[in-house]
């Protein structure tokens, strides 16, 4: 008996060994894979940034443009149509959203306005099921409607900050609930979304813009996960855009003391690098590029140096009404 469980005791000692050691080697092997990835993913990276990946083509394209009626939203919406795309543009101000139709169809493109609060859920169901019936499924989502009030954060009311919440990122889920369903279904299309590189760091006088832009990022960021998981929707494609100050009102106050190195970018170059950025399926876009590389390197030093760093470019903004 005692020989028998000797044996048994052994048996078990050696399996349990055996499994360790595949565990191990397990690890290994995937170890292995991630280096010889990572090395051959970053040649691919280098290759790519002198050869970009062709662009696509949005000839034919039913693109939804939230914002239209001015700024980026307003060039983004008459560029996409020079390029063939049909743009159904969406705007709070029915006379700006207007304008940008009749300037696309002064150039003889298809346009249609639908005058939408993108902060408003139930306006956005209605209106994106009427634009559904009337036009048809969308192939393109710009997410880009935003307001940015701008001052010290105790001098925010607490119904602007729920409007800002409301305008610069419910509204994201809010279209998106609506058309991701049907690009599921399709298998295909693109979601645009409008963060800011204040969505990767912090601004003075605009701490609630702040935090909606990084919301932005976090909704960009989980939904790349959750697609990329799901192996239906590889056509299904996302882009964020990170610009830092674009030349449209918005930012009325720009503070900086290299403008040369940080520039003010006109809505017509702003829109054209979204454009081709997303024509490229970029997931990531920054406005001007060098932007997100200097605040990624930035982020990771330590925060005194983080500090002398902002305090030496003085990029800022005064706070204005
Ligand atoms: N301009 C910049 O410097 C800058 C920098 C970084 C990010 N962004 C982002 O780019 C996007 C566009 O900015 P912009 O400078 O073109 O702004 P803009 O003020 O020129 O235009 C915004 C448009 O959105 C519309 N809009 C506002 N609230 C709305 C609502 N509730 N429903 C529907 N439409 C609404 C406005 O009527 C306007 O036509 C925003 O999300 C903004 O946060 C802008």
């Amino acid at each position: 008996y005692h020989v028998l469980l000797n044996n048994s005791l052994s048996s078990i000692k050696m399996l349990a060994i055996l499994m360790i050691a595949y565990q191990w080697a397990l690890i290994f092997c995937d170890l292995i894979h991630l280096i010889v990835m990572t090395n051959w993913l970053m040649l691919v990276s280098f290759y790519r940034m002198y050869f970009s990946v062709e662009m696509k083509s949005v000839a034919g394209n039913i693109a939804l443009v939230t914002g239209a009626g001015h700024g980026i939203g307003k060039e983004l919406a008459i560029q996409l149509s020079r390029l063939g795309a049909k743009v159904v543009c969406c705007d709070i101000n029915k006379d700006w959203n207007d304008r940008t139709v009749d300037a696309i169809k002064g150039e003889a493109g298809h346009a249609w306005g639908y005058h939408c609060d993108v902060s408003n859920r139930d306006n956005v169901k209605e209106v994106m099921q009427m634009i559904r019936q009337e036009i048809g499924d969308i192939d393109l989502l710009f997410n880009n409607a935003g307001i940015m009030p701008c001052k010290p954060f105790l001098k925010h009311p607490p119904r602007e900050i729920e409007n800002l919440f409301a305008v610069n990122v419910l509204s994201h889920f809010w279209t998106l609930q609506e058309w991701l369903p049907v690009f599921m279904e399709r298998g295909t299309g693109h979601v645009i979304a409008l963060s800011s590189v204040a969505g990767l760091m912090g601004t003075s006088n605009l701490v609630p813009y702040c935090a909606s832009k990084h919301a932005v990022r976090g909704l960009m960021e989980g939904l790349k996960e959750e697609l990329r998981y799901d192996d239906r929707f590889p056509d299904i494609k996302l882009t964020c855009v990170y610009p830092f100050v674009v030349d449209t009102g918005l930012a009325r106050k720009p503070r900086m003391r290299f403008p040369s190195f940080t520039p003010i970018t006109s809505p017509e170059r702003a829109a054209e690098i979204i454009i081709e950025g997303m024509r490229r399926n970029q997931y990531m876009i920054s406005i001007p590029t060098k932007d997100f590389y200097l605040v990624k390197i930035v982020n990771i030093l330590p925060l005194a140096i983080q500090h002398a760093v902002s305090d030496f470019l003085e990029a800022e903004v005064d706070e204005h009404e």
